[in-house]
């Protein structure tokens, strides 16, 4: 494979992953789906030591969408254990990268178990200043947007909000995600090419990537071949390339 080298002014606040694919892989295989999302936990945990050595501050991953819950019944008891049991084990490795856990999503809906292992998690590595490591569970964009819309009526309501103000801003205090940057990039692997409605908000001006690469055979080989190519990206954000040529020459 060719040598690559990334521009350490150019890398990304903020990667996005759809992670996609497990139920495929384990099939292609002859294995069960579950399989294949135990290999995914091991791709989750190479892909967080990868950004914490690449020194990316914020990597956010779709882990169990609102939609998921249709799954069949053992697939959901199966990604919850695995949840559970990922959360606890990976805490010392989260603790010698210096990784601070964060989750988003509607996390009442998950089994009390999931939610305890998440709370004592998020609490021990409170304190990194590494590598912000957010998990999406029971989470989609338009729940999102919906709480969201809730929250700031709430407020009008009662008068502590003015409703001619509610900006932009008013609207990224009140998501799940008010205390991250929006992504720079959003990977999908598994081949399709949609964004299954994850931070619908938050990816208004990001990078789209996706990969046939099926989520447990994710590396950081993959991630970095990814990372060069948004460096070879122009981001216009509405401009033309001559404005962003001038605004970048010294
Ligand atoms: C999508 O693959 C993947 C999921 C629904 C679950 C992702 C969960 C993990 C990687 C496990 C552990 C996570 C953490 C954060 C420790 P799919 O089942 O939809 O695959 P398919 O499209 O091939 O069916």
């Amino acid at each position: 494979m060719e040598e690559i080298t990334l521009d350490p002014q150019r890398m990304p606040k903020h990667i996005a992953i759809i992670m996609d694919g497990n139920g495929r892989w384990a099939k292609q295989r002859g294995l069960d789906r579950v399989f294949g999302h135990r290999e995914g936990a091991n791709a989750v945990r190479r892909i967080v030591r990868a950004c914490g050595e690449l020194q990316i501050p914020y990597l956010t991953l779709y882990a169990f969408s609102t939609e998921n819950w249709n799954r069949p019944k053992y697939e959901v008891e199966a990604l919850m254990a695995l949840l559970i049991k990922s959360i606890q084990e990976e805490v010392p490795e989260l603790m010698k990268n210096n990784v601070r856990l964060n989750a988003i999503g509607h996390l009442a809906d998950l089994p009390q178990q999931c939610q305890d292992a998440l709370t004592e998690a998020i609490r021990t590595t409170s304190a990194n200043t590494g590598l912000t490591l957010t998990i999406s569970l029971s989470y989609s964009g338009r729940s999102e947007l919906k709480y969201c819309m809730r929250e700031i009526a709430k407020k009008a309501k009662k008068n502590e909000i003015d409703i001619d103000g509610i900006s932009e801003e008013t609207i990224c205090q009140h998501l799940y995600t008010s205390a991250l940057p929006d992504p720079d990039i959003m990977i999908r692997t598994g081949g399709e090419q949609r964004v299954s409605n994850f931070l619908l908000w938050q990816i208004a001006y990001a990078e789209l990537f996706f990969t046939p690469v099926m989520w447990p055979d994710f590396d950081k080989p993959h991630l970095l071949e990814i990372l060069s190519q948004y460096q070879n990206r122009e981001r216009r954000y509405g401009k033309t390339s001559e404005q962003i040529a001038a605004s970048t020459k010294i």
